[in-house]
């Protein structure tokens, strides 16, 4: 469980460092930093599916409700914005790598409207999988097992931000 008010660890990555964002409570899961190696992999290999991103999304969510398929009925039938929106934002965070604090407050409201999706913390591991296994998909051996970590980092970073968001929003309600 997620201590509202946690620091999510989100730093700005300059070529030459990466830096740690202090923790304020230090039950808090400090978010793996970004270094600018992982920024660079994750980019590229993105470039690389763009041109076939609507392939990469029907591959995505078939796998995610072929491990998972209770999730569908979550989903609207027509996944086909649903498909848009996921890549739009995928494309979002890849662009702003080097400053995911920047789009924190969009991810984090992301999240909260999650949890009027019915979605739950240990859905977000599932999600990871599907997400890994659609990359390993369209990369073939270009996915190597760096680039498949530093996938990992940014996909850790988004979800715990927006499970964040989810928490933080539900302390503003319960505060009401
Ligand atoms: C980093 C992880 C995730 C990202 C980036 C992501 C992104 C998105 C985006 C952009 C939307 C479009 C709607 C909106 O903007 O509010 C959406 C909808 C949705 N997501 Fe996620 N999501 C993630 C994780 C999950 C997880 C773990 C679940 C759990 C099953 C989930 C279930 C849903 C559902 C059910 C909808 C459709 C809601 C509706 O239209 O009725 N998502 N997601």
């Amino acid at each position: 469980m997620r201590a509202a008010g946690a620091t999510n660890g989100l730093v700005a990555v300059s070529p030459q460092r990466t830096v740690h964002a202090p923790a304020r409570l230090s039950a808090a899961p400090v978010a793996p930093a970004l270094t600018a190696r992982d920024i660079g992999l994750v980019r590229t290999s993105f470039a690389r599916i763009a041109p076939t991103k609507d392939l990469t999304a029907d591959l995505f969510y078939d796998r995610l409700f072929f491990i998972a398929g209770d999730l569908r009925a979550l989903f609207p039938d027509d996944l086909a914005e649903q498909k848009k929106k996921l890549m739009a934002i995928l494309s979002t965070a890849v662009g702003r790598l080097d400053n995911l604090a920047a789009i924190a407050p969009a991810v984090k409201a992301l999240g909260a409207r999650h949890a009027g999706y019915s979605t739950r913390p240990e859905h977000y591991a599932i999600v990871a999988e599907a997400l890994l296994w659609t990359l390993q998909q369209g990369l073939g051996d270009a996915f190597t097992p760096e680039m498949k970590s530093a996938w990992t980092k940014v996909y850790t970073v988004l979800a715990d931000t927006m499970q964040q968001g989810a928490s933080e929003a539900a302390a503003l309600r319960a505060a009401e």
